[in-house]
């Protein structure tokens, strides 16, 4: 069973070909979250699952919902971190979870993909985000055969504990809010950045967004939007922004 979580598009898209290749279910823990479904995963093969790496750890939300979360069957699961550099040390607490929810890890592994903070530093141009996808493919594919094998995953040297250790909790501390969105008279009222927040944190009212203050930075509202209609304050005005396709 391959589970993802995807806020702009590449943990999706790295899930999908991962369950193609393996011949495997999958399920959106985006849309589990949104439904507020916490009901239990049953899997006979290992469990995937799928996400960004945010400041050196999957995402909090990620996080808790595998811990809410009860799995029957396998044991054995596999983690994968799509990251635009590096995953710092996101690997000691993968294996922190496993021991927690008494999995076997059977490997953690990067895949760096395209920037998708825009609301942080900003994403590249779109042919250096092309030129990094076409890149990431030939990994994604040895991932995925691998995990079709149910083989164990190479290991990768961890980079700098500083980031997943202290930064992490500081950028959740002092940058991850939805304060700083607003929605400009491009918004056309088609309500996909509603439908597309995971937390519900995005509602319509007289036909513009609003934002509440349940946010994970996740960036599906405002990279998603297809008008280019929502800033995060002056940090993303004239920015590009990057968004790799819907459920
Ligand atoms: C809040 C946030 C924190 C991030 N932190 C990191 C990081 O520590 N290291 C890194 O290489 N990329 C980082 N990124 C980039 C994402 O990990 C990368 O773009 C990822 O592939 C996005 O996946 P998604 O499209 O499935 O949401 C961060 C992105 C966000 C939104
Ligand atoms: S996705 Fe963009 S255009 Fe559509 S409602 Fe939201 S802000 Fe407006
Ligand atoms: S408000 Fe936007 S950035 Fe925050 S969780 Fe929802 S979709 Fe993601």
């Amino acid at each position: 069973m391959v589970l993802y979580f995807s806020g702009t598009g590449n943990s999706r898209y790295v899930a999908k070909k991962i369950a193609e290749i393996s011949g495997d279910e999958i399920i959106s823990i985006n849309q589990r979250l949104k439904a507020q479904d916490y009901s239990p995963v049953s899997s006979e093969k290992p469990l995937v699952f799928v996400g960004p790496v945010y400041a050196g750890r999957l995402p909090r939300i990620m996080d808790d919902y595998i811990r809410k979360v009860s799995f029957t069957g396998t044991k054995h699961a596999y983690f994968i971190g799509t990251c635009a550099q590096t995953p710092w040390v996101t690997v000691e607490y993968v294996e922190k979870l496993c021991k927690e929810k008494g999995f076997t890890l059977l490997g953690f592994h990067s895949v760096v993909m395209p920037q998708g903070y825009i609301a942080g530093g900003g994403t590249q141009p779109k042919e250096v985000n092309d030129r990094i996808l076409k890149e990431a493919e030939p990994k994604i594919l040895e991932l995925a055969e691998t995990i079709r094998d149910q083989q164990t995953l190479p290991k990768e040297q961890p980079g700098k504990a500083i980031m997943s250790k202290v930064l992490n909790p500081i950028m959740y501390a002092m940058m991850i809010s939805a304060k700083g969105f607003a929605a400009t008279e491009k918004c056309t009222g088609c309500g996909k950045c509603e439908a597309r927040c995971p937390l519900n944190n995005v509602k319509l009212a007289d036909g513009k967004p609003t934002w509440g203050k349940n946010c994970t930075h996740c960036m599906a509202c405002i990279a998603g939007c297809p008008a280019e209609a929502i800033e995060y304050g002056k940090k993303t005005q004239g920015k590009t922004r990057y968004y790799l396709g819907d459920e």
